[in-house]
């Protein structure tokens, strides 16, 4: 970790959940009893997302503001659709693809975050444990596979939607991982991208390229930065021609973006 930033920042305290992420929660109400949802609560020592377990328990979860994804989030999108969740950590999204009736969903992760999340805040988790203790509660039926997300055509599958959440800037060839997806999708499919923005000016066709540990001195996988218009050239160049920016905005302090990728039609 950190192999070329400055000092290393010393570990981070666990946030507090915030008011924001308990909106987004309750997108999904869990509507477990007080108790099952005190003790999922704390099987877990550290959550990603927030969960509304049961009316007033949330899960602690450290992810911030992700009430900006929600316009992609919609019931059209994921109706009788096909899905698949690249990097579903605790797997918010992929229970959220379910509740708005998505037909099938697949999440894989490769449990990088064991790392990352060790080296912040000094917690040794157990891969997959806060999704499968959710997927419990909900007696969900999404398949969860411990996969990197390049791997992912050994699945055999092809997926209406594709959902790439904070993950493009954590590989260390996003044009690879941009094919490999594109390769999955079902024909009229679509890649939803979620993922860390830039600064640099409207229309540059640029990749910013981050220092190991710069955004965050313990955490080494935050390698680009996509302007919109880099992103757009990226998903041209794997044949997803028809690219549609939904946002671009700081997140948390962070620029983030947040597009639609289809092929041209
Ligand atoms: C920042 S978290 C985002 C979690 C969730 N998608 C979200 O946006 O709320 C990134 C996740 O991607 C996973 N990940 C990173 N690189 C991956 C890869 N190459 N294949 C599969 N998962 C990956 C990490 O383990 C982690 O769970």
């Amino acid at each position: 970790m950190n192999a070329g930033a400055g000092p290393l920042e010393p570990l981070e305290p666990i946030p507090e959940t915030s008011e924001a992420e308990r909106m987004v929660a309750d997108e999904l109400p869990i509507g477990s009893t007080v108790e099952r949802a005190e003790r999922v609560r704390d099987s877990v020592p550290l959550w990603f997302h927030t969960f509304a377990l049961a009316p007033g328990i949330y899960t602690p979860g450290i992810a911030r503001d992700h009430g900006y994804r929600l316009p992609v989030m919609t019931a059209d999108r994921f109706a009788g659709r096909s899905v698949l969740d690249i990097g579903a950590f605790d797997g918010f999204y992929s229970f959220l693809a379910e509740a708005r009736q998505a037909r099938r969903v697949v999440a894989v992760d490769n449990e990088q975050y064991i790392d990352w999340v060790r080296a912040r805040f000094g917690v040794t988790l157990a891969g997959s444990a806060g999704f499968r203790a959710i997927a419990d509660l909900l007696a969900s039926q999404v398949q969860y596979q411990r996969m990197d997300a390049l791997d992912v055509r050994e699945l055999g599958e092809r997926f209406d939607v594709v959902l790439c959440f904070g993950v493009l800037h954590r590989v260390t060839d996003p044009i690879t991982l941009l094919r490999t997806l594109a390769d999955v999708l079902a024909s009229g499919g679509e890649v939803v991208v979620e993922t860390y923005g830039s600064h640099l000016p409207a229309g540059v066709p640029a990749i910013e390229v981050h220092q190991p540990g710069a955004v965050n001195s313990r955490d080494d996988f935050f390698y680009w930065g996509f302007p919109a218009e880099g992103l757009r050239r990226l998903a041209r160049s794997v044949g997803l021609g028809e690219v549609t920016v939904i946002d671009e905005r700081d997140v948390d302090g962070h620029p983030r973006i947040l597009a639609t990728l289809r092929a041209a039609r």
